[in-house]
């Protein structure tokens, strides 16, 4: 299957794992924070579950992506949710066998490999998510995977009918290809964009960026909304690079009132700007922005004639590891 079939399935294959069942359920009562184990494309999903967080009253949610986890990270009311696709991700696996002598209030998220086993050999709640696909473009159905296993055990981040509304928008593919083209030319002749979004939508700016890095082949820097403010604001003020900026909107007034004072900003210090405008809630926003993100990421790896799927440097290290 193609890389852009992937992307153009994301609907099909998410509604599928919104049917799938999880393994060795486990009902909890008292969880009050998620700490989510996962690298790459697979640890992006922990991001989008925290900015999912931010409107949450009961359940907050961390990230760590290493081999280690903190210290003092898991409590009596922690649960820690595994995600790696292939399963075999050593720095997940590490984490994942860490946590599991701190608590046994662990979940897991894969296809397959060494992380599955570990869950089934420890009787741990798991969903496995279809495999096959490139981590990256597993995303909705890892986002899914993950929303589903955690309210089966109880932690409910999202009401299910809330997630079943927004994954509708992942059919809006003409839309979504339009989107795309727009997108498409203003970064097809990018050498290092920037992209800006506030703190609610840092997971979305981050995922465009690594999906410019792995799709395309490009870097690209992320800056964050009201931080760059104090600090890459004045970095403009001695630069000679007017690198293009793409601006993700938010959905509350005041983060957009902020994204506007910054694209005046870089406006006057002669930097193209285009701005992002999504819709809908913060899931709905997450999961169509990353379409369109995908989509374009897919189109500028086509005219740089470079393959899409391939990430040697990406085995490279893993193979380092092993
Ligand atoms: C490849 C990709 C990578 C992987 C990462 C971790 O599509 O997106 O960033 O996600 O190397 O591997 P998994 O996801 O298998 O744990």
């Amino acid at each position: 299957m193609s890389m852009l079939d992937m992307y153009l399935r994301w609907y099909e294959y998410s509604i599928e794992m919104l049917k799938k069942e999880v393994i060795n359920i486990k009902r909890y009562t008292d969880i009050k924070k998620v700490v989510v184990l996962g690298m790459g494309g697979s640890g992006i999903v922990g991001d989008v579950l925290s900015a999912l967080s931010i409107d949450n009253q009961m359940v907050s949610v961390n990230v760590v992506k290493d081999f280690y986890i903190p210290e003092n990270i898991i409590d009596e009311k922690t649960f820690v949710l595994s995600i790696s696709y292939s399963g075999n991700t050593l720095e997940t696996i590490n984490a994942t066998r860490i946590a599991l002598t701190k608590t046994d209030k662990v979940g897991v998220v894969a296809s397959g490999g060494e992380l599955l086993k570990i869950a089934k050999d420890n009787s741990l709640p798991y969903i496995t998510v279809v495999g096959g696909l490139a981590p990256r473009a597993a995303f909705p159905m890892m986002l899914t995977a993950s929303l589903k296993l955690l309210s089966s055990c109880g932690i409910q981040l999202l009401e299910e009918g809330d997630i079943v509304k927004a994954l509708n928008i992942l059919n809006n593919i003409d839309e979504a290809q339009r989107d795309s083209d727009k997108l498409f030319e203003f970064l097809k002749n990018s050498k290092i964009p920037t992209i800006v979004a506030t703190t609610r939508y840092q997971a979305l700016a981050i995922r465009t960026k690594n999906e410019l890095n792995e799709n395309a082949k490009m870097l690209a820097r992320v800056e964050i909304a009201p931080e760059l403010f104090h600090n890459d604001i004045v970095g403009w003020e001695g630069t000679q690079i007017k690198d293009k900026t793409l601006i993700i909107n938010s959905d509350i007034d005041y983060e957009n009132e902020l994204l506007e004072f910054y694209e005046n900003y870089l406006k006057e210090n002669g930097v193209e700007t285009y701005r992002l405008q999504l819709r809908g809630s913060l899931l709905e926003r997450y999961l169509y922005g990353s379409l369109v993100v995908g989509l374009t990421s897919i189109k500028l790896a086509n005219i740089r004639g470079i393959d899409p799927l391939q990430t040697k440097s990406i085995a490279m290290y893993k193979d380092m590891l092993k």
